[in-house]
Order: C-alpha cells, then sequence, then structure tokens
C-alpha cells in the first residue's frame, strides 16, 4: 500500500507529462530508454578521435553504447598477414571506457572488407582448408585477447545467411564449409570467456533469412557453442520491411532464449534502386538525379511519412523492451551516414535521428516521449 501512495502519484505526473507533450529537449535518450534497452551509435574515426567535437557532445549525451563503424574490420585491423594495426581500434576502445560505454566490436569474420591475402596463397590461390581455419584463429585470438574485459560483445559473425536462408557462398563457406561459423565462436570465446558473442545479419524481417538463421542458431546451442545474441541490422527503407514480418523476428529470435539487439539502424528517405532492400555493401547502382531528389530540402509530406514509419519501429522496439537489449543507430548525423553513398554514390539522405548541423530531429522528442510513457505505465501496473 504504502508503495502504490509513494508511486502511483509520481506516475500521474510522468504520464501528464508526457500526454502534455512536455519539451523533453533537456533530456536524453539513454534515460529516456534506461529500463527499456542500451541505446547507441556506430563511431567514425572523427568521433572516437574527438575532432567532431559536435557529435562527440551527442554520443556523450544520449549514448551508453558505441559500436565500431570501419575500424575493428580485418582489413583494418590486419592489413597485411601477421602485421595489425591497432591505432584507430585502440582509440574507439578508450573513447569507449572513458564515457563508460557499453562497447560492440565489429566484426570478426564477414566476406566483405577483409583482406585479399586472408584467402590465398603466395601463389594467388586459394588456401587450404587447415590454412583458413588458422588464419582465423589467429586473426580472432590476436584481437579478441587484445580487448578482453574491454569490449564487451562481439559481431563475430556477420552476414552469413542469404535472404532464402542458404548459405551464402563466401570464401569462409567455399573453402571451410559451414563450421567456419562455429569454429569462429569458440576461437573468440577462446579468447575472452566473458565476452557476449553475436550473429548478425541484415534483412532479418525475410522468412528465409530469419529461418535459416534460427537453424543456424539451434545448431550451435545444440553443439554447447556459446552465442549470446542476434543483432538484427536496421537498414530499413521505407517500402521494406514491414513492421509485422521485423516483429516476427523479433519474437522469433528471442524465443531462441537469446538477446536480441537492433543493430545498425537507419531510415533511408530515398528511392532505393534495388527491388528488395538489403545491405550487401556490394550491391551498388549507379548514380541517376531521379534517385536523388532531395538535395536541397526535404517536402512536409515525404518528412511526415518517415517520421511515422521511424517512430513505429521505436513503438515495436518499447513494445518488445524485454527482448532487445541494445538498439544502435549506424551513425550520428545525417551528414556522415554511410547511405549518402549506398546503394548510390553521392546522393543526400536524411537516415538518422540528428540532422547535418547536429540538430536532433523532432522524431527525437517524440521517441522520448514514448519511452516516458512506457515507464509512467510500467509504474502505474507495479503500482496496482
Ligand atoms: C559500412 C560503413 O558504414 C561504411 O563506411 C563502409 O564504407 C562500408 O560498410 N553492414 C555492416 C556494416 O555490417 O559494417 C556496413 O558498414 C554497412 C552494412
Amino acid at each position: 500500500m504504502k508503495r502504490v501512495l509513494i508511486l502511483l502519484p509520481l506516475a500521474c505526473v510522468l504520464f501528464i507529462s508526457c500526454l502534455g507533450g512536455q519539451n523533453l529537449s533537456g533530456n536524453n535518450m539513454k534515460d529516456a530508454f534506461k529500463d527499456k534497452f542500451m541505446i547507441g551509435a556506430a563511431l567514425n574515426q572523427s568521433q572516437y578521435k574527438g575532432d567532431d567535437i559536435h557529435a562527440v557532445n551527442i554520443i556523450k549525451k544520449h549514448f551508453n553504447t558505441i559500436v565500431a563503424e570501419n575500424c575493428m574490420k580485418s582489413e583494418k585491423l590486419q592489413p597485411k598477414e601477421g602485421h595489425f594495426f591497432f591505432d584507430d581500434a585502440d582509440k574507439f576502445v578508450a573513447f569507449g571506457l572513458e564515457n563508460n560505454m557499453f562497447i560492440v566490436g565489429h566484426t570478426l569474420i564477414w566476406h566483405s572488407q577483409a583482406p585479399a591475402w586472408f584467402f590465398v596463397d603466395d601463389k594467388g590461390f586459394d588456401v587450404s582448408r587447415e590454412m583458413l581455419i588458422e588464419r582465423m584463429k589467429n586473426h580472432i585470438t590476436t584481437v579478441v585477447t587484445r580487448y578482453k574485459g574491454k569490449v564487451h560483445g562481439w559481431d563475430v559473425v556477420n552476414e552469413a545467411i542469404l535472404d532464402d536462408g542458404s548459405w551464402r557462398r563466401s570464401k569462409f563457406y567455399e573453402i571451410i564449409g559451414e563450421e567456419y561459423i562455429k569454429l569462429a565462436f569458440e576461437f573468440a570465446h577462446q579468447a575472452d570467456p566473458d565476452a557476449e558473442l553475436y550473429y548478425n545479419d541484415y534483412s532479418m524481417a525475410h522468412e528465409g533469412k530469419r529461418n535459416g538463421t534460427i537453424n543456424m542458431v539451434k545448431k550451435l546451442q545444440e553443439e554447447g557453442i556459446r552465442i549470446d545474441g542476434i543483432g538484427m541490422q536496421g537498414h530499413m527503407i521505407m517500402e521494406f520491411p514491414s513492421y509485422e514480418a521485423f516483429e516476427q523476428s523479433i519474437i522469433a529470435f528471442s524465443e531462441l532464449g537469446v538477446k536480441v539487439m537492433i543493430t545498425e539502424l537507419d531510415l533511408s528517405i530515398l528511392p532505393s534502386p534495388h527491388a528488395t532492400a538489403g545491405a550487401n555493401i556490394a550491391d551498388t547502382s549507379d548514380y541517376e538525379n531521379k534517385l536523388n531528389p532531395y538535395t536541397k530540402e526535404l517536402p512536409e509530406d515525404v518528412l511526415r511519412n518517415w517520421e511515422e514509419r521511424y517512430h513505429g519501429f521505436f513503438s515495436l522496439f518499447l513494445k518488445h523492451h524485454d527482448k532487445i537489449s541494445r538498439v544502435t543507430l549506424w551513425g550520428v548525423t545525417d551528414g556522415d551516414s554511410w547511405k549518402n553513398n549506398w546503394p548510390v554514390k553521392g546522393r543526400t539522405d536524411y537516415p538518422l535521428l540528428f540532422d547535418r548541423n547536429y540538430q536532433p530531429k523532432p522524431l527525437v522528442q517524440r521517441i522520448m516521449q514514448e519511452a516516458y510513457k512506457h515507464q509512467a505505465e510500467d509504474l502505474l501496473v507495479k503500482g496496482k
């Protein structure tokens, strides 16, 4: 009874202030979402090095988790066999530690942005299975050991499954077979037994990819391999995915008993040159003016539709906050989003929560209000 007396008025104040559309600009997203999930961003070099001071201010204010946008990819970390380059990754990790953030390493094993030497011998032929396993082991062990106890979670394998659920015919798959996935998780776990280990992929709302991922994770679990979470890359376009399909995947993944994470979130406002949206960085298209319609400004109605859709996804994440451990945006401001150059180079896109002038979009307030509304509702339920 005493608890009800204390909690109820508090909940009501919160609830009323939210419904009244109170200005929450003084608040920050990490507080707004704190009972729900971590909220974060992928950082580029000028951010973790501290040069882009306005972006750094946003990151410190709003985010409690960071991921490396590029500096931990294998072509960056080991451009030549045995020659590791850690300067940038060290700075990224130091930034996270200084600011008390949950640090995610991206990514240990991925067919893209891997150095060419990884898969060939000195004559240019494919390496043997044993040699590729050895190279994987050496890469993973060296990198994970260096950041043991500092990087809290690793995207161990990225994008191993195609939209139809079959295995991607990457060099890892062709030379080693599907066992490369299990091995990658084992090597990472051996190097840091306390680190969380994830599988990360795009277009996870596709039924085929959803089922392929579930089968893979189940098999790993049956074999006793540690896997803590599934990262659903959130590279959205206006037409794909549907809330329903995305929600189905959140639920299905969570039923495996692993954490679900919305990784790499951005919502492109531009026309997609592809029939189905994905995020395979090799799928690029030529520039055409009609694919770049908003170089000066955004029409009201276009912006409104974009905002509604983004808001809808955040509502979905809040609805499933018991399953979702983290939501990470793929960048901080529109100006530095990779979507300006992929899948078409040289466009002006608006996929993130902060604009090119480092200002929060009105959507930031809306999603924070939504989060506070949830907090208030939770308090009311607990008070009963
Ligand atoms: C992107 C980066 O944002 C770009 O800067 C880089 O040029 C290409 O890669 N899926 C992933 C990310 O897992 O690593 C990719 O990041 C985007 C798609």
